[in-house]
């Protein structure tokens, strides 16, 4: 049924909601070239494998902790990758950062999402809540979302898709990412991953 789909893999690491985003845009239909085929957690009390099985979608749990090292932890992943025919990475939530090795093994194919406009408030040490609370300390009157490829380059990538998102008086970190995340991210990644897997399947 999906053989003229594009095999989409997504990585999480908490909560899950823009994996929950994902699987509702595949039902509705704003993702009609891709289907989430596999969700690797590297933290095995994921809320986001939960939201996956609820799904019906297959799950794995990679720790790097058992795996002994990075590399290891790598190529356990890029193994499960490799069994599924995974054509599509989604980064959704998911904070470790891919060694070079493993992000040019997959040119243009990683997409993540990132809570913030960039080139402000990312790289190395940006993530979850502590973007939030960067933006509020710096005084930026808009922030926004951010989906782009991955590279060797933590959050450097090309840009697919971007968002605004207006920061009002009085908000905290936890109001912001809340209102980021409804108005930009659950928004502008279905949509970019939609345009990826289409690209990609108009090029087959
Ligand atoms: C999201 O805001 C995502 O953009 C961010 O973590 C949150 C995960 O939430 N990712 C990063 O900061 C990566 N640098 P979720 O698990 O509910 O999707």
């Amino acid at each position: 049924m999906t053989e003229n789909k594009i095999n989409i893999a997504v990585l999480v690491s908490g909560g899950g909601t823009n994996l929950q985003a994902l699987i509702d845009a595949e039902k509705s239909g704003i993702i009609k070239s891709g289907s989430i085929k596999l969700v690797i957690s590297n933290n095995k009390d994921a809320y986001a494998l939960t939201r996956a099985a609820n799904a019906g979608i297959d799950t794995a749990v990679v720790l790097k902790s058992e795996c002994g090292s990075a590399q290891a932890f790598e190529n356990a992943i890029s193994k499960l990758l490799d069994k599924n025919g995974i054509d599509v990475i989604v980064l959704a939530g998911f904070m470790s950062i891919l060694s070079e090795d493993f992000t040019s093994k997959y040119p243009k194919q990683i997409i993540n999402v990132h809570p913030s406009l960039i080139p402000s408030f990312c790289g190395k040490g940006f993530y979850g809540l502590r973007v939030h609370e960067a933006a509020l300390e710096y005084g930026v009157k808009v922030t926004g979302a951010t989906v782009h490829f991955v590279n060797e380059i933590p959050d450097g990538g090309e840009i697919i898709m971007q968002k605004a998102v207006a920061i009002k008086d009085g908000d905290t970190p936890e109001k912001l990412q809340k209102r980021v995340m409804r108005q930009a991210e659950w928004k502008i990644l279905p949509l970019a991953v939609e345009k990826v897997c289409s690209n990609k399947l108009d090029r087959r």
